[in-house]
């Protein structure tokens, strides 16, 4: 496991001029995150991010999807979600089901053409609520 994401971090280093640079920034092996304080959502994904609207769970949820985003995300899409052109600039992915749909389906596999991993899954290491909360956090940064 840790060996694939080891790979991969190399794969992605090699394939994309500056992210020798970017991954310089942090580790590429995608860490763990603390859910506490979030409801538990089990083993069925939702359709949709369950902490967008203002409720009791979006303030813990965009301060813990912050931490997370920075990383296990910050390195490739850029601090704040705003790209440094490595990977897809995140404050454009729509606030809305099907941004969501989009969101779930890259976590789920990451990106991988031919054989290369552009982005690795995160599925598998970090949870269903960690990763509604980066959702959250990337909802929350404006787009200028
Ligand atoms: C090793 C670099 C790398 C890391 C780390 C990474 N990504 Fe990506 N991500 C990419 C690349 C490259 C693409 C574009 C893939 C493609 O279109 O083929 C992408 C695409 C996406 C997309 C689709 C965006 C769009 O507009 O199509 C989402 C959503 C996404 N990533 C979320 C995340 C999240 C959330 C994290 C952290 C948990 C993350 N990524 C970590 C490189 C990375």
């Amino acid at each position: 496991m840790l060996k694939k994401f080891l790979m991969a971090g190399l794969v992605a280093g090699t394939t994309f001029a500056f992210a020798g640079q970017a991954l310089a920034h942090g580790d590429v092996t995608p860490q763990a995150v603390d859910t506490s304080g979030l409801p538990k959502l089990g083993e069925e994904w939702e359709e949709t991010n369950p902490f967008r609207e203002d409720g009791k769970y979006k303030a813990r949820a965009v301060e813990i999807g912050s931490s997370a985003y920075n990383q296990n995300c910050a390195r490739c899409h850029g601090l704040q979600a705003i790209s440094g052109g490595i990977a897809p600039d995140l404050r454009y992915l729509e606030a809305d089901y099907e941004g969501d749909e989009w969101f779930i389906e890259r976590v789920t596999n990451g990106a991988v053409r031919d054989g290369k991993v552009y982005m690795p899954k995160f599925v598998g290491t970090i949870s269903q609520e960690g990763l509604w909360a980066i959702r959250t956090y990337i909802d929350e940064q404006p787009e200028d």
